[in-house]
């Protein structure tokens, strides 16, 4: 415990006034734009997540959540069915509000205190299981869609991307794989093709930190290890959040795994370590290997 709270006094976010933080990120106030790209990771976390907790109806689904997030890395999530992994992505970006505890973005962007909208401004990008991805639409003109967060401005904008623009759209095919796909209807893609495009449409907002919910389930063996090297393409650039119950998949990622029951962190360290935790083999690999 005491090296825990060790961790903590060092990995603490400045101390900031209330009134010093909202004139410099002005974001709070609902009517002042959000400045992207202020986002402090000078001392290594580019997300923190303490003491959270939030309760559906008194039951507690995350309970005096602490959790840490380093810029670049990239994190698998795992854990039963229920343990809050996905109530802790509505947390990050916005779709929940935890009724305690704090979760910052850097050391100074208090994320529960900004709309989901604001949040998806400064660079949080999160990819849902079901695709949202526009199936009349070619490849190319999906990942042109997704620059415009403004969906009223559309149809003016279509023809006149900039070379820059032009650019980034053909880096995020490459990335993702779907040079040979451009002009397909993207209603016409494979299941793993549809998840990677839905990929490449959030790289198209240039995201910091992205957040994955079980991004293999459906997919074919193949599929499944092209996604393990995407999302390995993408860590360094950015922060990657993986949630994911495929074994073999969080293992071919071969990072730090972080082990959720009931609401906050049961174990962290690699696969093998989580993996033969004794608590960790109890609660939930125990249950697959029955
Ligand atoms: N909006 C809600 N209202 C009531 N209960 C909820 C709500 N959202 C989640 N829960 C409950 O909170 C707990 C955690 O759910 P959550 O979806 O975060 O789990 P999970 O770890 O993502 O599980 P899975 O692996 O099945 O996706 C569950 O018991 C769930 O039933
Ligand atoms: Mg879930």
């Amino acid at each position: 415990m005491k090296q825990l709270d060790q961790l903590r006094e060092f990995m603490r976010r400045d101390r900031v006034f209330d009134f010093v933080a909202e004139e410099r990120f002005p974001f709070t106030s609902g009517v002042r734009p959000v400045r992207p790209g202020v986002v402090d990771i000078s001392k290594g976390p580019i997300l923190y997540i303490e003491n959270m907790t939030v309760s559906f109806d008194g039951f507690k689904a995350i309970n005096d959540l602490t959790l840490y997030i380093n810029h670049g890395e990239l994190r698998c999530i795992i854990g039963p069915n229920g343990a809050g992994k996905t109530t802790m992505m509505d947390c990050i970006t916005g779709k929940t509000r935890p009724d305690s505890g704090t979760v910052f973005y850097g050391q100074t962007m208090d994320l529960t205190r900004m709309s989901e909208y604001e949040i998806a401004q400064v660079g949080i990008g999160r990819k849902f299981q079901k695709p949202t991805v526009f199936p009349h639409h070619t490849v190319f003109e999906n990942l042109e869609l997704a620059l415009y967060t403004d969906k009223s401005v559309w149809p003016t904008l279509i023809a006149k991307l900039s070379g820059e623009q032009r650019d980034h759209i053909d880096e995020v095919l490459r990335i993702i794989g779907l040079i040979d796909q451009v002009h397909r209807r993207a209603g016409l893609l494979s299941h793993g093709q549809t998840q990677w495009l839905e990929i490449g449409m959030l790289l198209m907002q240039k995201p910091l930190l992205l957040l994955v919910d079980e991004p293999v389930a459906g997919m074919t063996h193949q599929e499944s290890e092209r996604t393990a090297e995407l999302l390995t393409s993408l860590a360094e650039e950015h922060s990657v959040v993986v949630v994911e119950h495929d074994m073999d998949f969080v293992r071919s990622l071969a990072r730090t795994v972080t082990v959720l029951h009931e609401g906050r962190v049961l174990a962290e360290g690699s696969m093998d370590q989580v993996q033969n935790d004794p608590k960790v083999i109890e609660v939930y690999l125990g249950e697959t290997a029955h």
